[in-house]
């Protein structure tokens, strides 16, 4: 459970890493920052506010312009590219595709280039542009949350709120340890040091760590019989069987990351303890799982106010190898990227009332499937009992019910199947505004943003071609 379901308070404290680079709040990468267009004295300054520009050290703007020519026998395109010319501007990127949208139903192309211009260049550029062409428009200039692009960014998403921090929090069965402080830092400080790539390093649990493993895992084992889902049922019989889960025991970290590759693409990176929401979503969206490699104090094996490996390990990891389950969790990490504070609060609260503490149906059962109960003996038989209220699956409540991280849940939602809360939360996430869309692309693993018409279509070409193939599968078989 290393994601703080209120993260954006601000009364809470951020570790950061010591290498940890500064980021940026808005698309911009850092080459660039993100500047309007007003910065030019141009007196067509409402046009010019919608220009996206980033503007560089050497007075350069990169600009982004959708323009339309159509075809005749009158050299629209050498007048236009002479246009770019005269600018000197430098021309990044051009595409064409058949225009559908001519009012005379003449044909023609859309154009798209990606150019760098001097930046007191810009709006006669544009001016002289829609003298020679149709449509001209630029993007919109947007700003949003930094996230990460390529999987490998995940190295800078691992900003820690010490809100359970055993150093800090005097209710920490740890405090007064300091030999388990030591301990909890030293294994921290190799998740610090953990960079996209490498194998996780192992950990040599002592005696001690590997008695309360015991203690935990024959007591909830016990109980899964009859508490937990069964997707989390037979991913726990293969973890016993495949990757060293046992009562004398911890799995390594590394060993559990291959497995769950296998079964559904998601891998672990170690993390040094509750990360804050905005970090922790937008690795899901790579399905990586960021997971604590230390273990709760011996004086209360049965509760930890932070996550540990034990409710990793026995609660997250067996459903994560359920497919569903991964697809329902990547999707809560794809909305969160690039999201509001305010969106990023409501999906922490969703992740924590279906992730960490859902209830399903399962042959006219109620069954536990939140890992925050499959790994808690108390709260686990305290979920399916008749004292706390349980409500049916509704995104738009559950995103802000208010949520309990001190004693056990007052109120739980219920799922009919994991396909039905993936598509009440598909739903859900229409909802949300954000300037553009995203798409993970599993082949280079990372993230697409889809904030061009020429993106999108690149997009539905892959779906044409799986949709193909699938269509070839259905005929094969009839
Ligand atoms: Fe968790």
């Amino acid at each position: 459970m290393p994601l703080s379901s209120s993260s954006t308070s601000s009364t809470k404290s951020i570790r950061r890493a010591p290498s940890e680079l500064e980021r940026s709040d808005s698309i911009t990468s850092q080459r660039f920052l993100g500047r309007r267009q007003s910065l030019i004295e141009d007196a067509r300054k409402e046009r010019a506010s919608e220009q996206i520009v980033f503007e560089e050290d050497d007075g350069k703007a990169l600009l982004n312009i959708f323009f339309t020519l159509r075809n005749s026998k009158t050299p629209a395109l050498s007048r236009t590219l002479k246009v770019f010319e005269t600018f000197e501007a430098k021309i990044h990127h051009l595409e064409t595709r058949p225009c559908r949208k001519l009012k005379d139903n003449q044909e023609g192309l859309e154009y798209f280039v990606r150019c760098e211009v001097h930046l007191s260049d810009v709006s006669t550029l544009i001016g002289s542009l829609k003298r020679n062409a149709e449509d001209v428009k630029t993007t919109k200039e947007v700003k949003f949350h930094w996230f990460p692009k390529k999987i490998a960014d995940l190295d800078k998403c691992h900003h820690l709120v010490t809100k359970f921090d055993p150093d800090l929090d005097q209710d920490h069965p740890g405090y007064t340890d300091a030999a388990y402080r030591q301990r909890r830092k030293m294994i921290g400080d190799v998740a610090f040091r953990y960079r996209h790539g490498e194998s996780i390093p192992r950990v040599e649990y002592t005696e001690e760590e590997i008695g309360t493993w015991r203690e935990v895992y024959l007591t909830l084992r016990d109980l899964y019989a009859t508490h937990a889902c069964s997707e989390h049922l037979e991913a726990f019989r293969l973890l016993e069987k495949h990757c060293g889960y046992s009562p004398d025991n911890i799995p390594q970290l590394e060993d559990v990351s291959c497995f769950l590759k296998e079964r559904t693409g998601f891998t672990l990176r170690p993390v040094a303890g509750l990360l804050s929401a905005r970090d922790f979503l937008a690795s899901l969206a790579f399905r990586v799982f960021q997971c604590t490699q230390y273990i709760r104090h011996a004086s209360s094996p049965m509760h930890s106010p932070e996550p540990d490996c034990v409710h990793e390990l026995l609660g997250h990891v067996p459903m994560l190898a359920n497919s569903t389950f991964a697809q329902f969790s990547q999707s809560l990490g794809l909305a969160s990227l690039g999201a509001s504070d305010e969106d990023i609060e409501k999906l922490s609260t969703l992740y924590w009332f279906t992730v960490e503490y859902g209830l399903c149906k399962q042959n006219g059962e109620v069954k536990a499937y939140g890992a925050g109960l499959l790994s808690s003996y108390g709260e686990l038989v305290h979920s399916l009992s008749d004292e706390p209220e349980v409500r049916e699956f509704d995104p738009d409540a559950a995103a802000v019910q208010p949520y309990q991280d001190q004693t056990y849940q007052p109120v739980y939602f219920i799922s009919e199947s994991f396909a039905d809360a993936k598509e009440k939360f598909r739903r859900y996430v229409a909802g949300i505004k954000r300037p553009f869309s995203v798409r993970f692309d599993p082949y280079t693993t990372s993230i697409e943003v889809l904030d061009n018409p020429l993106k999108i279509q690149g997009g539905l070409e892959g779906v044409k071609d799986e949709l193909k193939m699938l269509a070839d599968a259905l005929s094969v078989l009839s």
